[in-house]
């Protein structure tokens, strides 16, 4: 579903993503760990096409290559980003976010959906302000019930949340996981890991993929931390 491609991005002179090759397929759900500063939200940024990265190699998404489109090109062909830090949408409310991103919901499928994932109360309040952190994830989580992409870039949806948080908002992921969706998951902490069926773990160092493998590599960063993979 997913494929990229020795997959580079710079700002300038400074190359901050070094040759990235990952294939998630349909279903799968991928978690990317690695150090603060190491890329991981730029990889989610230009695989969403981000104009401030210079990017090179290919983003393939069912062996369509969107690397060189804009960013709705890319939205329409079903790549989907949730933010680190979610940004607010003063003047639109959330009902009128949800029924421009998907017209052919009506208001009560709006609702519906918006009660499983606990959003309900914020549909006539503006999107994503003055909205907690764990509001704000819950909102994002409720976009791709509505948008059903083919791959899901989630960064750091677990941050700033505080345990029972972090459970549910694993859950709401479950909720939303079928065959058409493909995960890619940033994040620091095991603990959301510990709530999902993760399918591959992939350790990202200085703009590279230094060691991907399955689960077990969650407990091996929770035990010694990133400097057993620096300089490899
Ligand atoms: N727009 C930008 N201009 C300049 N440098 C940037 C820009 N975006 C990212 N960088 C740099 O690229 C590097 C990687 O940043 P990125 O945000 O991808 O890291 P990260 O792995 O997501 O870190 P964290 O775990 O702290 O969120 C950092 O050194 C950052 O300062
Ligand atoms: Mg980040």
């Amino acid at each position: 579903m997913l494929k990229l491609e020795n997959l580079t991005a710079s700002i300038g002179d400074v190359q901050i993503l070094k040759g990235i090759d990952l294939e998630i397929k349909p279903g799968e759900l991928h978690a990317i760990m690695g150090p603060n500063g190491s890329g991981k939200s730029t990889l989610c940024h230009v695989v969403m096409g981000n104009e401030t990265y210079q990017e090179h190699g290919k983003i393939l998404v069912e062996n369509s290559d969107l690397s060189g489109q804009k960013q709705l090109e890319r939205s329409n062909a079903g790549v989907f980003q949730s933010f680190q830090y979610p940004v607010g949408l003063p003047g639109v409310t959330l009902r009128e976010f949800s029924q421009n991103i998907n017209k052919e919901l009506n208001n009560e499928e709006i609702e519906k959906l918006a009660e499983k994932f606990s959003v309900k109360e914020f549909l006539d309040r503006e999107v994503n302000v003055d909205l907690s952190g764990g509001e704000k994830k819950r909102c994002e989580l409720f976009q791709i019930s509505l948008t059903s992409p083919k791959v899901a870039l989630l960064d750091e949806i677990d941050s700033g949340l505080d345990i029972d948080a972090i459970k549910s908002v694993a859950e709401l992921i479950n909720a939303n996981r079928d065959e058409n969706t493909s995960y890619l998951i940033v994040t620091h902490y095991s603990r959301i890991l510990k709530y999902l069926d993760v399918n591959m773990v992939h350790i990202v160092v200085d703009g590279e993929i230094v060691k991907s493998g399955s689960k077990e590599l969650i407990d091996e960063v929770d035990s010694d931390g990133y400097t057993q993979y620096q300089g490899k």
